[in-house]
């Protein structure tokens, strides 16, 4: 990590006070607006405190955080006191979803049929124990079950065309009891029904293989009967929280610019702070969650006009769920006034790659043209941008607002593990990415750069 030389300018400054002086003296346009820049720009920079950001990840990963748990609801109290703590006005926004359990047991027995299978449960598998006579339904549209009676039968379905839950709905319209699938390439799929939903019968999924041996015994066995045992799988209704803090727009700068329009005046700063179950989230995604109450902390002060959301996001691991929900409760305004969403997701491993942007598509943004301008001038070299869509700031990019995920390529081995503790956290790591983040967002929100 390499030390800016504002650092060194800041030292002078230091002398005068903290940072709050300096953002009061921000607050009038004049020829010193750009000394002013650069000022506040150092003043971030000095501000950020690597040990701040290391203390708030040991104490949020002392044990995991799976959205829905009091682990979970402890986190959400602790980083609402602290965004509280630096004076601002914080929200928690609860949200329920549902927790599916996969199955621990999974059997398929089939008359007469002497081949091993090894039946796997689909995501969304309902536990249950059914048979019947196992009656081929093909593909399982509509069309082709027409003239068929599934009453009290099993279904045996290839995979294709139609999702999993189409095929699903169609034979449970037809009276199945149970569903067998199979794949219509070689290899195992990861099927999943797409969602929890009571309705559903006992289903299993098998390979391509299995499914034609299957197929030739039916064939050459009319009648053959069939019976599915699940068991262990259960979905419960949950509530995880997302908690925001927002910094309002400086107030005495309105007047001075209410003829610059500022359309997108919105910037969010998030990162999940759920964990998976078994792994204290050290890295996944404490180090993020600290770095927002940081970021925030750092930004207190500095004057803005464009108003800066700091959000941590629930359930991240059950699916993106928080920032999902987040993003579907904007409204139409707030949506086109959103400029930027800046996500932070495993920031601070020691034993993971260098820092790496991921948008949705691949393709540059503001939020890349940010950051990359403020990694150049901080460490010399441009953050590499590539294509990555496995965390929070996925369901910005799909309402179309500019986003990016800031992480470490390639991840550590402890990813999703019980080993992603303290132990493993860089603080040389979290103060570069919270370096790049601050200017980027700085270079942003400069109202040098918004007042034309
Ligand atoms: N932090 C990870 C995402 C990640 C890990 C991105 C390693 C790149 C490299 C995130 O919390 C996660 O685990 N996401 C899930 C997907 C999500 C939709 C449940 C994943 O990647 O499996
Ligand atoms: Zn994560």
């Amino acid at each position: 990590m390499k030390k800016s030389i504002f650092k060194v300018i800041f030292v002078a400054i230091l002398a005068l006070g903290t940072v709050a002086p300096i953002a009061t003296l921000a607050t009038h346009y004049s020829s010193l607006q750009v000394e002013k820049s650069v000022n506040l720009e150092a003043a971030i920079l000095q501000t950020i405190d690597s040990d701040s950001m290391f203390n708030n990840i040991k104490f949020l990963s002392k044990s995991p955080r799976v959205a829905g748990t009091e682990q979970e609801d402890a986190a959400v109290a602790y980083i609402k006191k602290s965004f509280e703590s630096y004076g601002y006005k914080t929200e928690v926004q609860a949200f329920t979803f549902t927790d599916y359990t996969a199955p621990h047991t999974i059997k398929l027995s089939i008359d007469s049929f002497t081949k091993s299978l090894d039946p796997q449960a689909l995501e969304y598998s309902i536990s249950g124990q059914v048979s019947g006579e196992i009656v081929t339904a093909g593909l399982g549209k509509v069309e082709e079950l027409q003239y068929l009676d599934l009453t009290g039968k099993i279904a045996l379905l290839e995979r294709g065309e139609i999702s999993f839950n189409d095929k699903m709905s169609n034979v449970i319209a037809k009276g199945a009891v149970g569903a067998i699938f199979y794949n219509n390439v070689p290899g195992t799929v990861m099927g999943s029904l797409g969602e929890v939903n009571k309705a559903f019968v006992p289903a299993v999924l098998l390979t391509e293989a299995e499914g034609d041996e299957l197929v030739k015994h039916i064939n050459n066995n009319p009648s053959t009967h069939a019976s599915i045992t699940i068991k262990g799988s259960k979905s419960q209704k949950n509530i995880s929280h997302n908690v925001i803090a927002t910094k309002m727009p400086t107030s005495n700068q309105k007047q001075v610019t209410t003829s610059s329009k500022i359309d997108k005046d919105i910037i969010v700063i998030s990162a999940h702070h759920d964990s998976v179950a078994g792994a204290p989230g050290a890295n996944d995604n404490a180090s993020g969650a600290a770095m927002t109450l940081e970021l925030s902390r750092v930004m207190k002060n500095i004057p803005s006009e464009t108003e800066i959301r700091f959000i941590t996001f629930g359930a991240e691991e059950f699916g993106l769920l928080g920032s999902t929900h987040y993003v579907e409760n904007l409204t139409e305004d707030e949506i086109s006034r959103i400029a930027a969403n800046f996500n932070l997701d495993m920031v601070g491993s020691k034993d993971a790659g260098e820092l790496i942007l991921q948008t949705a598509d691949g393709k540059h943004n503001l939020v890349t043209q940010q950051a990359q301008a403020a990694s150049t001038k901080l460490n010399g070299e441009p953050t590499p941008v590539n294509q990555g869509d496995r965390s929070d700031h996925v369901p910005f990019a799909n309402v179309g607002i500019p986003s990016a995920l800031f992480i470490h390529n390639p991840a550590e081995p402890w990813y999703h593990k019980p080993e992603d503790k303290i132990d493993k956290i860089s603080k040389e790591k979290l103060q570069d990415v919270a370096e790049i983040v601050s200017i980027a967002l700085w270079n942003q929100i400069r109202i040098d750069h918004q007042v034309k």
